[in-house]
C-alpha cells in the first residue's frame, strides 16, 4: 500500500533496539524503504550490519563521514524521506530534539527535517516520569512529534512500570496512518510547488495627520497563516502585509505596507500570480486630504471627510490576462452572513469567498475561527477550528481547484515560474 515510500529510522541506545529489526523487517514487507541512522549508544545494542542486512542499504552513523555525505548527505536525508522515526527514544534524544541540539547525525538530520517525526520512547520508569522528561515530551507534542508508547510492564533494569517501547504492532500502525497522511500532503505538494501565490493580510491605516489614522481591528493571524500553510506547500508565496504584530511566515516573501493605496501598489508589483487570497482587512476609507500637521482639537466640532479606497479584491479579479487562476476573498459581515458573502462574491467578481461572522469582536484576536467558503456553486460550512487549521483546509481547496484546471486543459494560465 505504501510502496514506494521511505522511512529514515533512528536507532538510539537501548535494550528495546533488537525490536527496530523486526519493525524493519515488516516495513519492508510492506514495500517501504528504509534508511538507518544508528547513534554511538546505538551501536551498542544493534550492530549496524544487522541493520544494513535487513534494510538492505548502508547504515548512517557519523555526521563527519565523508563517504555517507557523498553518498546522501544528512540534509537531504533529513529532507527526503516520508517520515523521520526515532525507535527506540532515549530520555537523552528526547532532550535534544526539544531543545534543538544538533552534536551528532541524529541530532543533526532531525533538526533539519521537514517531515512528521515519530517517537517511541523507551527507558527506565522513572527517567520517563521525570519531569525534565515529560516537560521535552509536552514540547515535542506540541511541535507535532508523534509519540507512541511507551507502556507499562517489566523493564531491563528489573523493574517494572511505564517505560517499556510500545509494541512493533502500535508502531506500524502509527507508521501506517503517517504515511497515507504523507501521501495526502504530497499530493497538495505537487499541485502547489513552483506556484505564485499572493496573500493580502493584516488591517490598513490610513493617515489623517502624522499621528492618527483609521483602521480596524484585524490582527493579521489568518492571513498570514493562509501564507504561511502555502509556503509550506510548495508555492512561492509573497505576502503584502498591512501593520501587524505578527513576525513574518517563514519562508514567505513579506512587503509591509500601512495604507490600502500602498497595498494596491504592492499587489500589482507582485502580478502575474496562480493564485490571489486577499484575507486584508483594508480599510474601506481614507481621509480626502491628510493634514502635514497634527490637527488640533480646538473647536467643537471636527467633520472628516471621506473619500473611497480603492477595491484590492475587485480590481485583482477583473477578467484580462493578468488575472490569477484563482482569487479568493474573505468577507467580514455582522448580519445575514451567507446573503451578504454570496452577494460579495458576485459583486467583486471573485472565485470564492470566505465568509465569517464578525458580529462579536472575538474572531479579531481570536486563534479560532469558524468560516464558511462560497464557491460559484457551492456553500460549504467548516467547524470551528484554529486559524492555522483553517489555512491548511483552503491551501488543500485550493491546490485541488488548481489541479483541476490542470486537467481541464489551461495549464497555459498557469503562471510559469521565472
Ligand atoms: N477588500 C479589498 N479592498 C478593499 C476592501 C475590501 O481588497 N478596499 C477585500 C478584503 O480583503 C476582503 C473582501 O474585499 O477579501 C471583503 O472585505 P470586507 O471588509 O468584508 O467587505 P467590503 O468590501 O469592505 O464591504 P463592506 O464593508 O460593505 O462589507
Amino acid at each position: 500500500m505504501h510502496k514506494g515510500r521511505c522511512i529514515l529510522l533512528i536507532v538510539s541506545g537501548g535494550i528495546a533496539a533488537y525490536k527496530t529489526l523486526d519493525l524493519i523487517r515488516r516495513l519492508r514487507e510492506k514495500g517501504i524503504t528504509i534508511r538507518c541512522i544508528l547513534t554511538e549508544a546505538g551501536a551498542r545494542f544493534v550492530s549496524p550490519l544487522s541493520l544494513a542486512a535487513l534494510s538492505g542499504a548502508p547504515v548512517y552513523q557519523d555526521l563527519f563521514s565523508l563517504q555517507d555525505e557523498t553518498e546522501m548527505g544528512h540534509i537531504r536525508l533529513a529532507r527526503e524521506v516520508n517520515i523521520v522515526a526515532v525507535v527506540p527514544a532515549t530520555a537523552d534524544i528526547l532532550a535534544k530534539m526539544a531543545h534543538g541540539l544538533a552534536d551528532d547525525l541524529a541530532s543533526t538530520t532531525l533538526l533539519a527535517t521537514n517531515k512528521p517525526v515519530l517517537v517511541a520512547p523507551a527507558m527506565n520508569m522513572h527517567m520517563w516520569s521525570h519531569p525534565a522528561t515529560q516537560s521535552n515530551i509536552a514540547v515535542l507534542e506540541r511541535r507535532g512529534v508523534q509519540c507512541v508508547g511507551p507502556t507499562c510492564g517489566a523493564l531491563a533494569c528489573g523493574e517494572e512500570g511505564e517505560g517499556r517501547m510500545a509494541e512493533v504492532s502500535d508502531l506500524l500502525a502509527t507508521l501506517d496512518t503517517l504515511l497515507s497522511t504523507s501521501t495526502h500532503t504530497h499530493q497538495i505538494e505537487m499541485a502547489m510547488t513552483g506556484r505564485r501565490a499572493l496573500v493580502t493580510s493584516g488591517p490598513t491605516y490610513e493617515a489623517i495627520d502624522p499621528v492618527r489614522y483609521i483602521s480596524n481591528r484585524s490582527s493579521g493571524r489568518q492571513g498570514h497563516a493562509i501564507a504561511a500553510s502555502l509556503a509550506r506547500h510548495g508555492a512561492r508565496v509573497t505576502l503584502v502585509s498591512g501593520p501587524t504584530l505578527l513576525s513574518d511566515p517563514v519562508g514567505v516573501h513579506t512587503i509591509h505596507v500601512e495604507s490600502a493605496g500602498e497595498m494596491l501598489a504592492a499587489c500589482e508589483d507582485v502580478l502575474p500570480v496562480d493564485v490571489a487570497v486577499c484575507a486584508a482587512a483594508v480599510a474601506d476609507w481614507r481621509a480626502a486630504s491628510v493634514s502635514q500637521q497634527k490637527v488640533k482639537k480646538r473647536g467643537d466640532v471636527k467633520t472628516l471627510l471621506l473619500v473611497k479606497n480603492p477595491d484590492i479584491l475587485a480590481l485583482l479579479s477583473q477578467p484580462g490576462p493578468r488575472r490569477p487562476v484563482l482569487v479568493v476573498g474573505f468577507a467580514a459581515e455582522t448580519e445575514s452572513l451567507l446573503d451578504n458573502a454570496c452577494r460579495k462574491r458576485t459583486a467583486k467578481g471573485c472565485d470564492w469567498i470566505v465568509a465569517n461572522d464578525v458580529a462579536n469582536n472575538q474572531v479579531f484576536s481570536s486563534a479560532y475561527n469558524t468560516v464558511h467558503l462560497i464557491t460559484e456553486n457551492s456553500v460549504t460550512c467548516l467547524r470551528t477550528m484554529t486559524k492555522v487549521e483553517i489555512a491548511e483546509s483552503l491551501t488543500e481547496r485550493i491546490a485541488a481547484a488548481i489541479r483541476k484546471k490542470r486537467v481541464v486543459g489551461s495549464p497555459e494560465n498557469l503562471t510559469q515560474p521565472p
